[in-house]
């Protein structure tokens, strides 16, 4: 998110001087063609007032007609005086200044009649044109140097402003896990404690105070919950062990395993399809990640899919590959469910579903899908109210996976 913010403020610097160039470029063009067409004009009309037809000058001619006789002709370029702007003002058109284009170059004409003499102006432009080609080359190439100049101060300058707020949220993060750290070990042993006294003989502990006790062990089971997603959340990005391959069925065995004590009457079925091999066989479903997060993630699911399922009802956990560079892993139940239109909606922080359960923390899915994403998965979640909700976490696979097929044993 900072490198996006800051390459976004990189992008709208480079943008801003780009467009700052570029009116500047502009108003350059503007001034110089401007004072070009000023200069030919004073150029023109100082030859039609002071000129003489007979005195050479370079790029300048005057033509003087008197009586079908052409003065100043000898040495002009061919075509030039221009026939049409004589007979013009000899018609007895106003001056004005016309742009005749010849050999490569334009000539500038301005005709005035005095009587029966007509005076003809004419100016070469090729320099001025010329000028002014290498005027916009420049300005391109000062423009070019100038964006690429501006983005690199650009991206300076937004990962030098960005910085201070990247060591905010590290200190925030770092602040979060080193206090969620700090709390998980009194909140277990408020947790053990509390059960410890749950388990007393029932002379010792009477019925209503079993039954606070038995909310204070709820309780206190939650906080320790939450006070893990927090150290998870909180680590997630800065864990140095996220980058290696660990057996997503492995986990999900091991998170299957621990919380199965708390099933009752509950059946938790494991899936994991054996049909899938990857080329060294360590295991099925490699996945890049940290181990802990990972195993947090099922272990999220699960425990919603418990909480969610009354006595006597079903879950199941099944990994299989989606394709051979997909892992996909999936809690289902047959609990109460929610609201599809939920389905969203219960992936942001303490949102709950429309349920009406007891009351807990709404921390849990936000995880799952913090984590999914961090390892460069999706989570996405199907129900309908009283029919039961199913997970699927899609993740890709570290390594290809190949379907072994019935008459083929192995095939890479
Ligand atoms: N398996 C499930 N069956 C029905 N509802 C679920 C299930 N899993 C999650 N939910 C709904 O999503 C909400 C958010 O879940 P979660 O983020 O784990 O927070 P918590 O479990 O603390 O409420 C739950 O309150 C519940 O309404
Ligand atoms: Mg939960």
């Amino acid at each position: 998110m900072l490198t996006r913010a800051a390459a976004v403020l990189a992008c709208r610097i480079a943008a801003s001087f780009l467009a700052a160039l570029g009116l500047l470029g502009f108003s350059i063009y503007r001034v110089v063609l401007t004072e070009q067409h000023n200069q030919v004009r004073h150029q023109l009309e100082f030859q039609l007032g002071y000129g003489n037809p007979e005195q050479i000058m370079p790029c300048q001619w005057l033509f003087v007609i008197t009586d079908g006789r052409t003065s100043g002709a000898a040495t002009a370029p061919e075509g030039l005086p221009l026939a049409s702007a004589v007979a013009a003002a000899r018609d007895g058109t106003p001056p004005r200044q016309t742009s005749w284009a010849a050999d490569g170059t334009v000539y500038e004409v301005l005709t005035v009649r005095h009587g029966d003499t007509v005076r003809q102006a004419v100016v070469d432009t090729w320099y001025q044109r010329a000028d002014l080609d290498h005027l916009v080359r420049a300005l391109v190439l000062v423009g070019l140097f100038g964006v690429g100049a501006a983005t690199v101060v650009g991206a300076e300058v937004g990962r030098r402003s960005i910085a201070p707020l990247g060591d905010a949220l590290a200190r925030q993060r770092r602040f979060v896990a080193d206090a969620s750290h700090e709390l998980r070990t009194p909140l277990t042993r408020l947790h053990t404690r509390a059960q410890l006294l749950l388990r007393r003989p029932a002379e010792q502990v009477p019925e209503p105070l079993a039954e606070e006790l038995g909310a204070l062990v709820r309780a206190a089971g939650e906080l320790n919950e939450l006070a893990e997603d927090l150290l998870v959340s909180a680590a997630l990005h800065d864990d140095p062990e996220r980058s290696r391959v660990v057996d997503l069925a492995a986990l999900a065995r091991q998170a299957a395993d621990a919380e199965r004590p708390r099933l009752d009457d509950r059946t938790l079925e494991v899936d994991i399809a054996e049909d899938w091999v990857t080329a060294d066989s360590a295991c099925a479903f490699p996945v890049h990640g940290a181990a802990s997060p990972l195993r947090r993630m099922i272990t999220i699911l699960l425990d919603n899919a418990i909480g969610h399922t009354e006595q006597g009802g079903r879950i199941s956990l099944r990994i299989r590959s989606a394709d051979r560079n997909m892992v996909e892993l999936e809690v289902a139940d047959d609990g109460s469910g929610f609201d599809q239109a939920d389905s969203e909606r219960i992936f942001e922080r303490f949102a709950q579903s429309g349920h009406q359960g007891p009351h807990r923390f709404g921390l849990g899915l936000a995880l799952a899908r913090e984590i999914a994403a961090d390892h460069g998965g999706v989570i996405r979640a199907e129900s309908r109210p009283g029919m039961g909700a199913t997970f699927t976490v899609c993740l890709p696979a570290a390594k290809a996976a190949v379907k072994v097929t019935a008459d083929a044993q192995t095939s890479y």
